[in-house]
């Protein structure tokens, strides 16, 4: 079906607005008329993935220069975790060619009017859309957060078409941003208890691998009476790297939840042995832990207090990173934790985590709170996991 586009995106698309408006108004249609679209709708807000220049190399920083020649951003837009803490880099053992390359990249983005805050979780740092909100997100953890937790609408977008979106204000409307591909698609419940980020990040896994098995995408869940804002961002990182979920709907947690008929169908259910079963595949054998990491995705201000908490008056014995958005580090500098969690010998990767920094290799056992960076520490990094509490992950730095 071809697009059709309103004046001003048909101006676009002509090139009267500029070069890069025209390139990103041809990469939107072309996506648009592949997916059915018949028309684009104005988005909020967008965060774009591709940022660690480990990713892009220098065809990816290529046509980010070529972007940034006339390009800007026509809403509020984020990044997605770089390669490095741009403040850090070094003592995060970070070498200094992929520095200047990193920052080159940060640099067209910059310029072309981007917040430069890097982070996988943007509704902690003001790129927060509220409910219905159409919006172009990239990272796949914050995709189903948006779409489940807050009730906004997106697709996972990939960087060129998300960075199309900043550029122009517009997606094409299909996929997420319809009601009638919102619907729940299978009912599944929970019965056994569920507590703390790993253990959400278990569940996420859990369903996210019955998902596959099932063919579906969208799971409406009961059974969860209760979930934090950190447990549920663990659980959506999970969900969408096991089961490629964008959204879910959780009883009396998220909001779209009684809004759409319900499937037919088998409810299944998931238990407590299904959850253990789970636990013990993000624990490999033989394992030495000499890297602790935490907040994957992008751990919140409660976490830091929680951290420092656990850390007062203590020493790390192995390399210990604390993965968060640089605004949410510095409200815990302002707030004494950041004192207290680096003169115990901890280190903040501000902006960045250990799945997109350059560190292939440099660790033999990782443990995390995080059921997502078990997945990518494993197939990207080459590393042996383990999944434990965030207690344990403290514990196992400072033992
Ligand atoms: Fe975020 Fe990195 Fe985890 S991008 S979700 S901290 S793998």
């Amino acid at each position: 079906m071809s697009m059709r586009l309103t004046p001003e995106e048909q101006d676009m698309l002509d090139g009267k607005l500029g070069k890069s408006v025209q390139k990103s108004m041809e990469i939107l249609t072309t996506l648009g008329e592949i997916f059915d679209a018949g028309c684009m709708v104005d988005v909020y807000s967008v965060q774009v993935a591709g940022v660690s220049y480990a990713n892009l190399g220098e065809a990816g920083l290529e046509f980010l220069n070529e972007m940034a020649e006339d390009g800007n951003v026509k809403v509020l837009t984020t990044l997605n975790p770089a390669g490095m803490d741009r403040e850090n880099w070094r003592a995060l053992g970070i070498d200094e060619e992929f520095a200047k390359n990193q920052i080159r990249v940060i640099e067209a983005f910059a310029k072309m009017g981007v917040i430069t805050t890097c982070s996988c979780t943007p509704y902690f740092i003001g790129n927060i859309p509220h409910f219905g909100q159409h919006i172009a997100w990239a990272e796949s953890s914050a995709v189903c957060y948006a779409n489940s937790v807050i009730g906004a609408r997106t697709n996972r977008e990939g960087g060129p078409s998300a960075l199309a979106s900043a550029l122009t204000g517009r997606t094409p409307k299909y996929g997420y941003h319809l009601d009638e591909n919102r619907y729940g698609q299978v009912s599944m419940k929970v019965n056994a208890q569920v507590r703390g980020t790993d253990e959400f990040g278990i569940l996420g896994k859990t369903i996210g691998d019955k998902l596959i098995k099932l063919g579906k995408n969208i799971p409406l869940i009961t059974g969860i009476p209760s979930a934090t804002v950190e447990e549920l961002k663990s659980f959506c990182a999970s969900i969408a790297t096991y089961g490629g979920t964008a959204l879910f709907h959780m009883e009396d947690i998220t909001p779209e939840f009684h809004r759409y008929p319900k499937p037919s169908g088998n409810v299944y259910e998931i238990n407590q042995e299904e959850l253990e079963k789970a636990r013990f595949e993000l624990v490999d054998d033989n394992l030495e832990v000499d890297f602790v990491s935490v907040g994957c995705p992008h751990a919140s201000i409660n976490e830091i207090e929680k951290i420092a908490s656990l850390l007062k008056g203590k020493k790390v014995k192995r390399e210990f990173w604390i993965t968060t958005a640089r605004p949410i580090k510095r409200i815990a500098d302002e707030a004494g934790y950041s004192k207290i969690i680096e003169d115990a010998g901890a280190k903040f990767a501000a902006d960045t985590c250990c799945v997109v920094a350059p560190i292939e290799g440099r660790f033999k056992g990782m443990i995390v709170d995080s059921a997502k960076a078990c997945y990518y520490g494993r197939a990207k990094n080459k590393f042996k996991v383990r999944i434990g509490t965030l207690e344990e992950c403290v514990m196992e730095a400072t033992k």
